[in-house]
């Protein structure tokens, strides 16, 4: 393990605020794990981080404790399918790429999103078409109150969009230190369902590795990269709506884009509402919401945590202010 003192967390969250943590500790194996939790230190304030891409500091825990755990182990295979366990702490797009460099199926359309491995599961991470709770088969948890790990299965996690059994209940609570995935050997189910996606194939062969490009492509177009500019992804999670409020919407507005969420619902572009609004590429000081995609607020130079948060009160207000319809955040805030 290794442990700092008053150590910026500016390269340790993409939103890159400039703020300093009193204790850093950076896990390395599940020995660091026990060893923290007979120090006394989950009884303590505390926050797990893996790779802070999806985090908003408004306020520093005493003890932040970053996954690092690697290592990736074949648990069972048969002709179709293989099962691996991986570590908390690996890279999400490392291990999507080591899928596809051994033709496994079911996690390219996930291509590029930053993060761990261990936070997947947290909000069920999605893009072009695909959940991560397509291909996870259980998760390992430890429960940092008892000590006790306990393998949720599929089911146990609750999966939805953006939401799990880890993020509604607690994540104060449980620390996953490994992912179990099932994936394809062969019959892969490609999923090119997702907005031009399918039209970029007409004149290509369709397969994992063709995929990811299209994929990477096409986020490098739209998303900025956090290294240059601090964001955390998308800010809001798109509004899911009842089909009657929908149908009212519809009226005033027939362009609204949507897609079917289930029998009662609707899912509609966050990103439409807030370019709708006005607030498109709009920035106060140091923050603003992207240009290309304004469902992404960006820290363009030195905002605190606080102009951060205050930019994205407004955006909700003026969001409901026009649709009477209230945002809600994807990001997780630690307040
Ligand atoms: P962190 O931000 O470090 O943590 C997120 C949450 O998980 C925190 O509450 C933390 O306490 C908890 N956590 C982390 N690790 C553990 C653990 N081992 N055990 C228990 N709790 C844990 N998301 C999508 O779904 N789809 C996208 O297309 C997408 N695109 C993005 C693009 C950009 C440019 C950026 C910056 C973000 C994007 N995101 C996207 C959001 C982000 O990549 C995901 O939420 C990712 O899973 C976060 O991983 P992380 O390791 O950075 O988690
Ligand atoms: N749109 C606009 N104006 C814009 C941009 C988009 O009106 O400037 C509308 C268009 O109608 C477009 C629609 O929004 O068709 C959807 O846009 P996009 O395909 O960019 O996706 P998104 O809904 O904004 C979601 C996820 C992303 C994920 C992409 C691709 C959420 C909250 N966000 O964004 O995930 O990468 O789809 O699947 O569900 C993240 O969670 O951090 C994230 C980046």
């Amino acid at each position: 393990m290794k442990k700092f003192k008053n150590l910026s967390l500016k390269n340790f969250h993409t939103f890159r605020t400039d703020i300093v943590s009193n204790n850093l500790y950076v896990i390395e194996n599940d020995e660091d794990i026990l060893q923290l939790f007979n120090n006394g230190i989950f009884g303590d304030d505390y926050y797990i981080l893996g790779s802070g891409s999806n985090v908003l500091f408004l306020r520093i825990p005493t003890h932040i404790i970053i996954i690092s755990t690697k290592g990736k182990t074949i648990i069972n295979e048969n002709e179709d399918y293989v099962w691996i366990n991986v570590k908390a702490g690996e890279i999400w797009d490392e291990f999507v790429t080591f899928c596809i460099a051994n033709n496994w199926g079911g996690v390219e359309n996930l291509s590029y999103i930053p993060g761990t491995v261990g936070a997947c599961p947290i909000q069920n991470i999605g893009a072009y078409g695909v959940e991560v709770k397509d291909v996870i088969e259980s998760v390992w948890a430890l429960n940092l109150l008892s000590g006790e790990k306990k393998e949720f299965s599929n089911n146990d996690c609750c999966f939805a969009y953006r939401n799990s059994y880890f993020k509604i209940y607690n994540n104060e609570k449980w620390l996953i230190t490994d992912v179990l995935f099932k994936l394809t050997k062969r019959n892969h189910k490609y999923n090119l369902s997702y907005g031009n996606l399918k039209k970029e194939f007409e004149n290509e062969k369709i397969d994992l590795e063709n995929i990811r490009k299209k994929i990477i492509l096409q986020r490098l177009s739209k998303l900025p990269d956090p290294k240059v500019l601090g964001n955390a992804g998308s800010f809001f999670k798109n509004p899911i709506l009842e089909k009657n409020k929908f149908h009212t919407l519809q009226q005033q507005y027939p362009d609204i884009p949507y897609f079917e969420y289930d029998y009662h619902h609707v899912k509609i572009p966050a990103a439409w509402l807030i370019e709708k609004a006005g607030m498109k590429g709009y920035r106060i000081g140091n923050v603003g919401t992207h240009e290309h995609q304004p469902l992404v607020i960006v820290n363009y130079n030195n905002a605190t945590p606080y102009e951060i948060y205050e930019f994205s009160e407004k955006i909700i207000k003026e969001v409901n202010n026009c649709f009477n319809i209230r945002l809600e955040r994807e990001v997780n805030i630690i307040s």
